[in-house]
């Protein structure tokens, strides 16, 4: 029995099966990438020699994820790709010496070194042939990426999102973003953006036909200075959230963690949990999902394999609960 807002040391699989049919609201989880990190445990995941044995078992740990999914639940995972060849990512000496060079290099398989190996698409795909219904791609750009050392491609700075549904009829409370006053000064006029805008826009409209018709450029745009405190603008009107999210990635104390920054998970939270819900994150690493559940007056339940991890994000999600409990 896996009780609520609880860590455990145990790995994803194990952990997924003491968890009832139908039982949580939302899974929001970034598995280890293909041949990227040793988080040295033998049991764990990514470090398959091929992309198919890696997909197999991401695909064995997904399906008890839908089994224990409410029927309006949702799930988000987070997942880079990897290049061909080369030691894979493997810098860990040791782990090098275990596998063997040539295993290693032959991990490239069929694919040419150098190339991506399209690890994200092939799970998605995977997932959908599997039954999950596939909502979104979204785009996590991150704007303060390092800069790469590679001369012969462009340097990667986003990673995919994939945003899953048990079915087509799941929880889902719409996020929301500014309009831009780009969105709306579009080549074919206002009109294609306001069409979808309610009354604010159509004053909005009004005023262009109007007031405005001597304030366009050649283009139909429209100049909107001045504007803001008489009418409503496209500043102050909202519009469905789109799906590349640019979100600076955050400084770990723990080298290994790839930690999720708080933002990613917040959206998540707000659009696929409903309020009490519980979030699952079956590769807990520092405990991010944990805290941001926390915060946001979710519960939580996490695994992760390396007790060193797990030690970590207990200890993390305890001050956030401590805070939480002085200002209540
Ligand atoms: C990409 S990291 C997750 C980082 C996390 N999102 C965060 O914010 O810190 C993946 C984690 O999965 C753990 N892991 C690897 N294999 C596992 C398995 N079979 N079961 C559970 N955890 C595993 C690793 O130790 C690592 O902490």
């Amino acid at each position: 029995m896996i009780r609520t807002n609880t860590i455990t040391n145990i790995d994803a699989l194990s952990g997924l099966k003491l968890l009832e049919d139908n039982s949580i609201d939302c899974i929001i989880t970034s598995p280890p990438y293909w041949q990227l990190r040793d988080y040295e445990h033998d049991d764990q995941i990514g470090l398959e020699v091929t992309p198919v044995e890696y997909i197999s078992k991401l695909n064995e740990i997904f399906n008890e994820c839908k089994r224990i999914l409410k029927p309006e639940g949702t799930l988000w995972i987070v997942i880079g790709d990897t290049y061909a060849g080369d030691k894979n990512g493997i810098t860990d000496k040791k782990r090098i010496e275990f596998l063997g060079q040539s295993k290693i290099r032959k991990r490239a398989g069929k694919y040419p070194r150098k190339s991506l190996v399209m690890i994200p698409s092939r799970l998605a795909i995977a997932m959908i042939d599997e039954g999950w219904v596939l909502r979104n791609e979204i785009i996590w750009h991150k704007p303060n990426v390092m800069p790469q050392s590679v001369k012969d491609r462009f340097t990667i700075d986003f990673e995919k999102v994939f945003f899953f549904t048990k079915s087509r009829f799941y929880y889902f409370n719409q996020p929301k973003e500014p309009m831009k006053t780009m969105d709306v000064n579009s080549p074919r006029g206002s009109k294609g953006a306001l069409y979808q805008l309610n009354k604010g826009l159509r004053i909005l409209n009004n005023y262009n036909k109007t007031v405005s018709s001597k304030k366009q450029d050649k283009v139909g745009r429209h100049d909107y200075t001045g504007l803001n405190d008489r009418y409503i603008t496209p500043e102050n009107l909202m519009r469905n959230k789109r799906t590349v999210w640019t979100i600076s990635t955050e400084a770990s104390s723990i080298e290994h963690f790839a930690m999720f920054p708080k933002e990613i998970v917040e959206t998540m939270i707000e659009a696929g949990c409903p309020k009490g819900g519980t979030v699952l994150d079956p590769f807990m690493g520092s405990g991010t999902t944990a805290v941001v559940a926390k915060m946001l007056n979710r519960d939580y339940i996490g695994f992760e394999i390396n007790p060193e991890y797990a030690k970590v994000a207990s200890e993390r999600v305890g001050k956030i609960i401590y805070q939480h409990s002085i200002f209540e």
